[in-house]
């Protein structure tokens, strides 16, 4: 018989918790996004847990919300997420840091470097989360009054990507031979320049960082609209996405995958993890009752703005008890917007209902149960082809990332959908995915195309 499809997991870092009140509630740490200690801490459970990776967000602009309402948020201030997986790294042997760092406001040769270093000092555990960023704001610590538009933001995107993965391939794999008897440092057949001149990007290279112990970092994605879809579909490794329904993450996960073959992949070198934002408890009671106390931490006027943001459209001064204005969708606004609108308008819910909805999952599945419950999702959504893991969502830290790990992860390994123990050294490895081979690997013995 076959072995069973495993999941895979990610837990996503938010240490003052990703419910809009989290940080609110009793057993959270209010300051966890401030202290590394923390982080530390989160990441050894998150090992404990067997989990594939840890990825952290980012945006480059703490202006995220309405003024009124910014002292109530815990989303405002962090640690740099590069320097933070750098500095776990040593501190962790097994689990994938990843984090988000946008083609929009970065430079290709800065950012290779600096991910090229991650996986180093790693010892090849490094992702990148590519984004073009959602956070208008951002513009405004970059010499720019806006954003750029949305098409020019993918097609640099994608340029962006391309370079990095060329820049990621200076070195052979080969390449050094420390010969010290010969006093050749390294092969110089064995380094390639990449020669980049394109619409947004002219890259010399080559990279000053060797290449990987696994061949490069995994490219993760996650912006949802058409562009972004096809993005992943053509680079992305692994997909971050947020549905609200199994419904719309089986249509995502085939519309994605069925793209993949015409880009020449193979659509098992992509992992689609949405976000799975979890309550457990050993019963279901106690989990909805620990929920509901949480629900009832958030100000109105919070979770006003929390929805503003999410659907673009501000919300202020309407009644929150009655229904949610229909939102015009032709503006460019993120996609999560549009899916808002409409389990809105499908459901009939009110302004506050939905952002009590969004509020714990800002936006990804939310679900509330006993163990079983949690197992019986996952395993749904994993057979019948909605995702192939799961981005995991703790409403606060650190218990009930303790709790995921304590009580989920031993149900899903006695199904046999969840490892016992880590497959391999890399991030790769134990995602099931390829190493790159070197772009470089078939003329190396040719005679070095654009070698240095
Ligand atoms: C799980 C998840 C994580 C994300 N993380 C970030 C992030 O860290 N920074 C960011 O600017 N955008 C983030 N995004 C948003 C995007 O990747 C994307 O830029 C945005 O959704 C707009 O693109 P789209 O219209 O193609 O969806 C995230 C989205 C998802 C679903």
């Amino acid at each position: 018989m076959d072995a069973k499809r495993q999941l895979k997991l990610g837990m996503f870092l938010r240490p003052a918790g990703h419910h809009i009140a989290g940080w609110r509630h009793p057993d959270a740490w209010a300051d966890g996004g401030l202290d590394f200690a923390k982080y530390v801490e989160m990441a050894r459970t998150a090992e404990r847990g067997l989990f594939d990776m840890m990825f952290s967000a980012d945006t480059l602009s703490g202006e995220r919300y309405d003024r009124e309402t910014l002292s109530h948020t815990s989303y405002v201030a962090w640690i740099e997420p590069m320097s933070l997986l750098t500095a776990l790294a040593p501190m962790t042997r097994h689990i994938g840091l990843v984090c988000t760092a946008t083609t929009t406001y970065e430079e290709p040769y800065t950012l290779a470097r600096r991910f090229a270093s991650l996986e180093l000092i790693s010892g090849g555990r490094a992702g990148w989360n590519v984004v073009t960023s959602a956070n208008d704001s951002e513009a405004l610590n970059f010499g720019r009054k806006t954003h750029l538009p949305k098409a020019e933001r993918y097609r640099r995107a994608r340029e962006f990507v391309g370079v990095m993965q060329g820049l990621w391939d200076s070195w052979d794999d080969d390449a050094f031979r420390f010969d010290k008897a010969s006093g050749r440092f390294y092969d110089p057949d064995k380094r390639h320049r990449i020669d980049h001149e394109g619409e947004f990007f002219k890259v010399h290279g080559p990279l000053t960082v060797p290449r990987s112990p696994q061949g490069q970092p995994v490219i993760v994605q996650a912006g949802a609209s058409e562009d972004g879809r096809q993005l992943a579909a053509e680079t992305a490794e692994v997909v971050f996405c947020a549905h609200q329904t199994i419904e719309t993450a089986r249509d995502f996960y085939y519309d994605v995958k069925g793209r993949m073959p015409a880009a020449g992949r193979n659509p098992d070198h992509l992992k689609i993890m949405p976000g799975l934002g979890v309550m457990v408890a050993p019963t279901r009671q106690e989990a909805q009752d620990r929920w509901q106390q949480l629900q009832d931490l958030i100000p109105p006027e919070v979770g006003v703005a929390l929805l503003s943001k999410y659907i673009a459209w501000d919300l202020r001064g309407l009644d929150v008890d009655g229904p949610v204005p229909v939102v015009p969708q032709d503006r460019g606004a993120p996609t999560r917007s549009a899916l808002l609108s409409e389990t809105a308008r499908a459901e009939g819910l009110t302004i506050r209902q939905l952002y009590q909805r969004i509020a714990g999952g800002r936006g990804h599945f939310q679900v509330v149960g006993s163990p079983r419950d949690i197992a019986d999702l996952m395993e749904e959504w994993l057979v019948t082809g909605a995702a192939d893991g799961f981005n995991i969502i703790c409403p606060y830290f650190p218990s009930t990332l303790d709790a995921f790990v304590d009580l989920v992860v031993p149900e899903l390994q006695r199904r046999g959908i969840y490892r016992t123990t880590y497959e391999g050294r890399t991030l790769r490895e134990n995602l099931g995915l390829p190493r790159p081979p070197s772009r470089y690997g078939a003329s190396r013995d040719a005679g070095a195309r654009k070698a240095v």
